[in-house]
């Protein structure tokens, strides 16, 4: 509607907008009109302009106080009225949806389809019903899922499972943000929610590609897949540079220095350093980095996808880079 606005890519965001502009233009006129009377009575009644004996009160005025008390009642039910058959739209969920899973966590999203398949960037088909059914670990903190051109956002809380739909009318790419203040990577919390044409969005589902934009299927097998869906990869780099947490870079087989219990020790980044890392991370915390920053992943990766997560990660060292770099305190 108004540039810098987002477009209106569902199918419900042209009635959000309607109440938005409706409220916005009564409000406006309502300033207007208040401001206006202040500056009016200011100069029309000025003492210089009126004689003491001009002044009398008024005991009161029915037709003036019926107008004000009915002229109100009547707008906020024109607002009540845009804005709440907007809002049943959003709230109220239709019976055949394809359902998708999204966990949202410290700091990132992961989107799990129906056959299994899983994505950090989130594709649908166009002109399907959408249903997300949104939820966070047990021991992370509240996240909210906003696409501004769907007009959509909705919190996403540890403990419990909120959902949110929408049905796409154009196919495109549209951002997906957290709304909601996480934590040192809040403002990289983001995605992409992609919207295709059915035969597209078919073909892909169908393939074992991560994005319909990969040649081909990814070359880390499943290790590769879960570190870049489960969230592994907003913390954990692939170049030796730190983002929150050491590189992956070289990590296998290097030195770590750790602080166990206040007392600094040096570990080898073996096998099972990194499944402590996973299952236990506030027993050894790695020198420089904050405390706690690590989540704890049990409830999220099985044996078997721990086995690959670490199949992965050695993938990732080679003799020549051996040293874990650390990040200037
Ligand atoms: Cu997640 Cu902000």
């Amino acid at each position: 509607m108004l540039e810098g606005f987002a477009k209106e890519a569902s199918t419900f965001a042209a009635d959000v907008d309607r109440a938005f502009w409706i409220t916005i233009g009564i409000n406006t006129a309502m300033l207007l009109l208040v401001v206006g009377l202040i500056l009016f009575f200011i100069l029309r009644y000025h003492h210089s302009r009126v004689q003491p004996k001009e002044i009398r009160n008024i005991k009161d005025h029915i037709p003036l106080e019926i107008a004000w008390t009915v002229i109100p009642t009547i707008i906020l039910f024109v607002i009540f009225y845009y804005g709440y058959s907007a809002f049943r739209q959003l709230r109220t969920m239709p019976q055949d949806a394809f359902i998708v899973d999204v966990l949202g966590k410290r700091w990132s999203w992961t989107f799990t389809y129906p056959n299994g398949k899983r994505t950090a960037e989130l594709y649908i088909p166009v002109g399907e019903n959408i249903k997300l059914r949104l939820h966070a670990p047990e021991n992370d903190v509240l996240h909210s899922f906003y696409v501004p051109a769907f007009r959509v956002k909705e919190d996403v809380v540890p403990g419990r499972v909120n959902h949110l739909w929408f049905k796409i009318t154009e196919a495109g790419r549209y951002d997906v943000q957290c709304a909601e203040y996480c934590g040192t990577r809040h403002s990289y919390m983001l995605s992409k929610v992609e919207a295709m044409d059915k035969d597209a969005f078919d073909t892909w589902y169908a393939s074992d590609k991560l994005s319909p934009h990969d040649e081909s299927a990814p070359k880390g097998g499943e290790g590769e897949i879960l570190y870049k869906t489960l969230g592994c990869a907003s913390c954990h780099s692939l170049d030796g540079s730190i983002i929150v947490g050491p590189s992956f870079k070289g990590l296998f087989g290097s030195m770590v220095k750790v602080m166990t219990d206040g007392k600094p020790r040096e570990l080898t980044a073996n096998e099972a350093y990194i499944r402590d890392s996973v299952r236990t991370p506030a027993k050894d915390v790695v020198e420089g980095f904050p405390v706690g920053i690590m989540p704890n992943l049990s409830d999220q990766i099985n044996e078997e996808q721990m086995n690959a997560i670490i199949a992965f990660i050695k993938t990732q060292s080679s003799e020549e880079n051996n040293v874990v770099e650390q990040p200037a305190v």
